[in-house]
């Protein structure tokens, strides 16, 4: 199912808000943190490992934070920046949520068009759906070119060769079997054109799997703006540009 707001919502009706990723290990990670922390204010001895575990608890929920609401639109906004898009191509999101790649994409296709696939689980992402996916694109202003499907990214309901660009943030790490992240990749390579760009941010050690699986590409480290509470959680990019196709034969 396809969804677009294209003419009916005017544009800037309040800025996008893209929610909190994995609410719930964020929540667990403070709620720790902060139970220590009283923990050790009770205590009369041995006080301080348990102020120390709960201040780095605190901390990493901070960078965690900082990691979600800021600190990884502005590594998209920088990596978007640096593929050389025209502004007229045809660009695919797998597992969008609330937009937060989605738009900024949209935002650098004037002439182009930006579509995102998800199931809209709330556990990966608070307050997901694709309502307000739609909102925040017309908060953004790019709603006339942005649309949202409902879609397994196992099973991509696309055209072979449909999109000069597929993008995903953090998602493919949420397949639970190894065969269906494999899926997710062969999908994603083949909705690309030959010559399109694919870029996935994962989990570093995700990564690096699905650079192996595709015989493709190097991840790169994302630094620690993409840290999800320091850097063994830390994020990095497989870029792979898919071959071209070999150059047909002429017969004179
Ligand atoms: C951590 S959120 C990231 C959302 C967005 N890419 C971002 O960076 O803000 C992971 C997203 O993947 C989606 N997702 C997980 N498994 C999926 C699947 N098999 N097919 C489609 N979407 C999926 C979730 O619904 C969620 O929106």
């Amino acid at each position: 199912m396809s969804q677009n707001l294209s003419g009916t919502v005017p544009s800037r009706l309040r800025p996008p808000r893209y929610g909190v990723d994995a609410p719930a290990f964020l929540a667990s990670t403070a709620v720790t943190g902060t139970a220590c922390l009283l923990a050790a204010a009770r205590r009369r001895r041995g006080r301080g490992p348990v102020a120390a575990a709960g201040a780095a608890l605190l901390a990493s929920a901070g960078v965690y934070l900082h990691t979600t609401l800021r600190g990884k639109l502005r590594v998209w906004e920088r990596e978007l920046d640096r593929i050389g898009l025209k502004g007229d191509e045809r660009l695919l999101d797998l597992g969008c949520g609330r937009g937060a790649v989605l738009v900024a994409a949209a935002r650098r296709l004037p002439a182009g068009h930006a579509d995102g696939a998800d199931l809209w689980s709330r556990e990966d992402q608070s307050g997901n759906d694709s309502a307000v996916t739609l909102a925040n694109a017309a908060a953004a202003g790019v709603a006339d070119r942005v649309a949202v499907h409902t879609a397994d990214i196992t099973a991509l309901p696309f055209a072979d060769a449909s999109f000069d660009v597929v993008t995903s943030a953090l998602v493919i790490h949420n397949i639970p079997t190894r065969d269906g992240r494999e899926r997710a990749l062969d999908e994603a390579m083949r909705v690309l054109r030959p010559g399109g760009q694919l870029l996935v941010a994962d989990f570093w050690w995700a990564a690096a799997q699905y650079a192996k699986h595709l015989g493709a590409g190097t991840p790169r480290p994302l630094g620690a703006a993409y840290w999800y509470g320091g850097p063994w959680l830390g994020v990095a990019l497989l870029h792979v540009v898919k071959e071209p196709r070999p150059m047909e034969e002429h017969s004179c």
